[in-house]
């Protein structure tokens, strides 16, 4: 996530990144952003800090594509965007649901400072995505609804993915993910991620020792942790992660095939 990034770029006179908030302890007003599913693990978060704070829930992945939908969000400030929706990135469009009046407006004023306004064609293709998936979903035969597709290629993906990681549990380990009901497709459901969170279990640097095998990917230390692990897109185009696959399977051979 680039949070820290934007923070310190933006240098703002009235607050400043103070890390995880999970070893936050100071006294006074804070802003907590509570990413769910979490970029890069892709686990559920829920505030941890709870003495009062301003929240921000990012929920940019909280789509049944990508973890079983539990419940209607009810928070003060939630934000969500096209890209993780429907990888629609390119578009820059997102929005956001916000209780407080004031609040909204700055919000507003702040894309209209720092954008000058939406793209009309951005916010025209945006509206012709939503339309296009609502229709999906009013057919509802199962091969037309985008979010069942897409969670098809992501559970295919996952699987795929789970049987290379389980066959090297020596070398590399992942995340085990809850099922659970979703309301959205009325039955139990798995968590398939954007990313994966791998592991080394042999406490390697692993985004180096999968660049040997010509897989790049995001170090642990990007994200506040060891470079023991490293974030994968479980997101490529089907050429480009069938050759991870390929890649992976090698460099598992390459490190001792021993489970
Ligand atoms: C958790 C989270 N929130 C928000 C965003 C922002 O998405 P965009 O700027 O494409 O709308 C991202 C993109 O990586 C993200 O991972």
């Amino acid at each position: 996530m680039s949070f820290k990034e934007e923070v310190e770029f933006l240098r703002s006179r009235l607050y400043k990144w103070e890390g995880d908030a999970n070893t936050f302890h100071k006294e006074g007003p804070y802003i907590e952003v509570v990413t769910s599913p979490s970029n890069p693990d892709g686990t559920i978060r829920r505030a941890v800090v709870n003495r009062g704070g301003k929240l921000i829930h990012d929920l940019a992945y909280y789509w049944p594509q990508y973890t079983p939908i539990t419940g209607a969000a009810d928070h003060d400030i939630i934000l969500f965007t096209f890209s993780k929706c429907t990888g629609h990135a390119g578009s820059r469009i997102g929005w956001a649901i916000v209780k407080d009046e004031q609040v909204a407006s700055k919000m507003t004023k702040f894309i209209e400072l720092s954008s000058i306004g939406v793209s009309k064609e951005s916010q025209l293709r945006a509206a012709k995505i939503l339309e296009a998936l609502n229709d999906g979903l009013e057919n509802d035969t199962r091969s037309d609804n985008f979010f069942e597709y897409g969670r098809r290629i992501m559970a295919e993906r996952w699987e795929k993915l789970r049987k290379i990681v389980e066959s090297s549990s020596k070398i590399f380990g992942l995340l085990e993910y809850p099922d659970e009901f979703c309301n959205f497709s009325k039955g139990i459901t798995g968590s398939y991620p954007a990313f994966a969170w791998l592991e080394s279990k042999k406490n390697e640097d692993i985004a180096n020792l999968l660049g040997a095998h010509k897989m790049l990917t995001r170090t642990g230390t990007r994200f506040g942790t060891e470079s023991k692990y490293v974030r994968i897109s479980m997101m490529s185009r089907d050429e480009v992660f069938n050759l991870f696959l390929e890649r992976l399977a090698a460099a598992k051979a390459s490190n001792g095939n021993d489970h």
